[in-house]
């Protein structure tokens, strides 16, 4: 209570400091640093730069967003208030229950938002029944991007289950070619774990362990051979993978100094800003095991509540992203699916195709599941406590018995 107070009265001195500032200015907070994401984020720049906003841009470099969500704090708690903000799943919730989050509800119900974003969204971009984020994509972490002819010089084809993927990793790493381009970083480590829980034990078993947090399940023999399968995985990134960017494990990928790299859809961004082709330069093939499921991710924009002098950018900004043909536009650069079911496919390349089918595929038969690695599986106390258990044991600080019985406890200290 005391906390939300202090929020409301910060948030009321950022309304007071905002009556001075350019009412035609939007100011976001984002995490979209790398080329492919800096290229998606120039769609919407000059989409409202033509209805006459100003573009104040605040990058802060981390996937999953977690150093831009403590710099968010900062900034809200000294009533320095962005203009949007770039969200995940329960960081939007949690800010929802402070009650400091402006209500889109009038132009959402104006411009139709219920009938046309998926209800698994819905769940996140709504807040008691109000809207207070507007959804700009859909992306998914159960992927794998691959060098196309360091493949074919290999002998080797996407591969469809754990076994054949251990084999292709087998084939580079005897043609000296590092096998998996990664970078040593929590979220990276967590962003390959949303796979290898969900291909080791199924959809049902990700269900229980990620998102229900079943004490049995999370403590599991299932579990343990999820955690031996990371340390097999261990043993085929580079020696300096310690702390690389994703988007550096790419550019490895693009230029065929690695075979593949385990990463969600916005590592397409980066092939394509290189000018590279689905099926001709590069491949994606979903995570092997993992066909039929999706572990998604959606990238939302939150605005605070300002008060009336900003709400004209923070509108503007708001329907520019649900605009069905900004939706594809952005999407098509991205490397996500579209947030609104009515967009058609048609711009989008053979990797943006299957993302869409897949999407809509797994939404029907109920295997449409938040990423645990990027906010959507459950709140931040609990996804920063596993990202603990997974990265020491990716980086051989835990053995795998002991990260079984820390994840549990972990997670029941945390929830
Ligand atoms: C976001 C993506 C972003 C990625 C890497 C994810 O958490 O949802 O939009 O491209 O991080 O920065």
């Amino acid at each position: 209570m005391m906390l939300k107070n202090m929020l409301l009265a910060t948030v009321f001195v950022g309304a007071a400091t905002a009556a001075q500032a350019q009412t035609k200015e939007v100011e976001m907070v984002h995490w979209w640093t790398s080329g492919g994401e800096a290229a998606a984020l120039n769609v919407l720049k000059e989409n409202l730069q033509k209805q006459g906003f100003t573009w104040k841009d605040n990058p802060i470099a981390g996937g999953g967003g977690t150093q831009a969500m403590t710099v968010l704090r900062a900034r809200v708690t000294s009533g320095n208030i962005p203009t949007a903000v770039q969200m995940l799943g329960f960081d939007i919730q949690d800010w929802g229950e402070q009650g400091v989050l402006a209500d889109l509800t009038p132009l959402a119900t104006k411009e139709g938002w219920d009938k046309v974003v998926p209800q698994a969204l819905q769940k996140f971009s709504k807040y008691q029944g109000k809207w207070i984020a507007a959804p700009v994509n859909v992306h998914s972490t159960n992927w794998i991007w691959a060098n196309k002819a360091v493949m074919d010089k290999i002998g080797a084809k996407p591969p469809t289950t754990w076994e054949e993927l251990i084999a292709v990793l087998d084939k580079a790493k005897a043609a000296g070619v590092t096998p998996l381009a990664h970078g040593g970083q929590a979220w990276q480590d967590a962003t390959i774990f949303d796979s290898v829980v969900l291909t080791t034990g199924g959809a049902d078993f990700y269900k229980k362990s990620m998102i229900d947090l079943d004490p049995q399940t999370l403590s599991s023999d299932t579990m343990k051979t999820v955690f031996d399968r990371m340390a097999k995985l261990r043993t085929y990134v580079d020696p300096n993978f310690s702390g690389r960017d994703w988007n550096l494990a790419s550019a490895m990928v693009i230029k065929g100094d690695a075979a593949l790299q385990i990463m969600g859809d916005w590592a397409k961004g980066e092939f394509v800003s290189a000018g590279k082709k689905p099926d001709t330069d590069f491949l994606c093939f979903r995570f092997p095991g993992t066909q039929g499921n999706v572990t998604f991710n959606s990238d939302q924009f939150v605005m605070f509540k300002v008060g009336t002098e900003r709400q004209q950018a923070q509108n503007a900004l708001a329907s520019a992203t649900m605009d069905p043909a900004f939706q594809s536009a952005f999407n098509v650069v991205k490397g996500s699916a579209p947030a609104r079911t009515d967009v058609s496919d048609a711009a989008f390349d053979a990797c943006g195709k299957k993302a869409i089918a897949d999407l809509k595929a797994a939404n029907e038969k109920g295997t449409l599941m938040g990423s645990m690695a990027h906010g959507h599986a459950n709140r931040a106390a609990v996804k920063n406590a596993m990202y603990d258990v997974i990265s020491r044991h990716f980086n051989g600080q835990l053995p795998t018995d002991q990260a079984v019985k820390e994840l549990a406890t972990a997670v029941r200290s945390a929830s």
